[in-house]
């Protein structure tokens, strides 16, 4: 295996001497030789939630591009939406932007900061256009914080973390906007083909002389449970539960979007010089009919239910098809350094968290990262550090800390949910050994004192460059009555 990786990677080396060492248009094709990028961002979608995983759910596009690409198989994201999304944009962890805490609710005067450049607008620097389509969750109070003000050169899509599929309403706000305007004409149509159809509008326009970056941040499958019936009745008559079933039907309708988008790239000629990351932004909500079987817990935990992302990368001109997964230790705060050294912006990023992953992607060699934060949050006093295969959790991972067992899973599996609730005897700290044991299931502290004793003071190491949770208010100020009926920047 490693042999044949070895061999392939020196088969890429003309093509990576062209991504590496030219930012220039090849006059010859039309097009440029930095990568397109594409980042698929689901919302909430559980470790198992998809095909490769659980052959119940119908993501045959997934799973194909998931099988000729590469299973990000120890990919590692936040447990929530905003720290998961703000860890992308800037490549930095949440404790380190005052995000540990909690997501940004409509009407909080919080958001990410912007004292350094983000993604998007490194990208744009780079010669890339950058366009982003869906769910933003970082923050509107002021225009400065908004997509097309931190490097997105179009926006279409909503601020809030969540809202009604069709009429694009929540906390009796309508949030729908193309660019700075609000955009009605998105009401009754439901956003999963409203983001499939702008994302290849984007695609279709895209003048090829400059590379391109798309940032699909998906609304599915994220609450609440909508779906168009067809998708229900065309793909998950085979779920037992009905709001599963609905869940089901949310993944289908996103999987099809997905080999829609695919296929412009394709038909534009794009694919062959495109880079697809496809993550969830964090683990599925069990409480919400997600499942992230057989780890352990849920969205909002520190569990590896919460946090350990279904993802892989797909770029057939560059990764091998291996058919294989890499296993090397990824977190959400190397997309940043990684994308940047695809783009040839070099292998490092100034005054961040993240590693770029550029080189070991594409050789599937070993990986740059031997340990990273799940989160450090001194409001709640919990925090998590992985290094190598063993996991230390200091104070309590938070509920739903169970193994939840979907509703299709239980006959095939003889299996039902485990729930168990500890947070009241939650032991100060908790060790795991993620390799042998990656269903958290067996506290091993008292018989690994010395591993105990090492991590704590990796952990501890962390400590002192905790910037303190961002205070925050909520603005009456921010209310949608103030701005004809929508949640808009300007009150901050
Ligand atoms: C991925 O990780 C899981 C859980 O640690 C493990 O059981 C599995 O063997 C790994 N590899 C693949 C290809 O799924
Ligand atoms: C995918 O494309 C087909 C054909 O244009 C369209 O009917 C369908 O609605 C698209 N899917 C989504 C999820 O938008
Ligand atoms: C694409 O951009 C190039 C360089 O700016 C320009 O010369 C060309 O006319 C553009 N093509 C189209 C179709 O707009
Ligand atoms: C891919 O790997 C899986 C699991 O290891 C195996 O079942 C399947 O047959 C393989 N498919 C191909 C096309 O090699
Ligand atoms: C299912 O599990 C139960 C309890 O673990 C066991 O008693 C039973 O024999 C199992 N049934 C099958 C069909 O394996
Ligand atoms: C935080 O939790 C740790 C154990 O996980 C405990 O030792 C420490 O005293 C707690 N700190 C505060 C301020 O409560």
């Amino acid at each position: 295996m490693t042999r044949a990786v070895a061999s392939a990677a020196l088969l890429l080396l003309p093509l990576l001497y062209v991504l590496h060492c030219s930012n220039n248009v090849d006059a010859a094709q039309g097009q440029t030789s930095q990568p397109n990028i594409v980042i698929l961002l689901a919302d909430d979608l559980g470790w198992s939630d998809v095909g490769w995983r659980n052959p119940f759910m119908p993501t045959p596009t997934l799973d194909k591009m998931a099988r000729e690409g590469m299973i990000l198989n120890q990919s590692y994201v936040q447990q929530t939406c905003s720290p998961s999304r703000a860890a992308l944009m800037s490549g930095r962890y949440p404790h380190h932007l005052g995000l540990q805490y909690n997501t940004i609710k409509s009407g909080w005067n919080i958001h990410l900061a912007d004292d350094q450049p983000i993604l998007p607008e490194a990208l744009k620097k780079l010669g890339y256009a950058t366009h982003m389509v869906g769910k933003w969750h970082l923050g509107f109070c002021n225009w400065r914080y908004t997509p097309t003000y931190r490097g997105f050169q179009s926006f279409y899509g909503y601020y809030n973390a969540a809202e009604d599929y069709y009429t694009h309403i929540e906390n009796n706000g309508y949030d729908f906007r193309d660019n700075d305007q609000v955009d009605k004409s998105a009401v009754g149509l439901y956003s999963t083909n409203l983001f499939n159809d702008r994302a290849i509008r984007i695609i279709n326009d895209h003048n090829t002389s400059q590379p391109l970056f798309l940032y699909l941040a998906y609304q599915a499958v994220h609450g609440p449970l909508q779906a168009p019936q067809e998708y229900i009745d065309r793909h998950c008559k085979h779920i037992p539960d009905n709001n599963r079933k609905i869940k089901c039907g949310m993944i289908a309708a996103l999987d099809e979007s997905v080999k829609n988008v695919t296929h412009a790239l394709k038909q534009r000629g794009l694919m062959d010089n495109t880079f697809i990351l496809f993550s969830s932004d964090n683990g599925g909500p069990v409480h919400e009919y997600a499942s992230n079987y057989p780890l352990r817990g849920s969205k909002i935990t520190l569990w590896e239910g919460g946090t350990r992302a279904a993802a892989f990368a797909y770029a057939p001109s560059f990764l091998q098809k291996t058919n294989s997964s890499y296993e090397e230790l990824i977190h959400i705060t190397d997309w940043y350094p990684t994308l940047v050294e695809a783009a040839g912006g070099g292998s490092s990023v100034a005054n961040i968290d993240g590693v770029s992953q550029w080189k070991n992607l594409l050789s599937g060699g070993p990986g740059p990262r031997q340990e990273f934060i799940y989160n450090m949050d001194e409001v709640r006093n919990d925090s998590a550090i992985r290094r190598g295969r063993y996991k230390l959790i200091q104070g309590y991972a938070r509920n739903p800390n169970g193994w939840f067992v979907p509703p299709e899973l239980e006959k095939a599996l003889n299996e039902t949910t485990v729930d168990i609730h500890g947070e009241k005897n939650s032991p100060p700290y908790s060790l795991y050994d993620l390799e042998t044991d990656p269903e958290e299931r067996h506290n091993i502290i008292d018989s690994h004192q010395t591993v105990f004793h090492n991590l704590k003071a990796r952990l501890d190491s962390y400590r002192p460059s905790l910037v303190p949770t961002k205070h925050y208010d909520y603005i009456r100020a921010s209310k949608p009555d103030n701005f004809n009926g929508n949640w808009s920047p300007g009150w901050c």
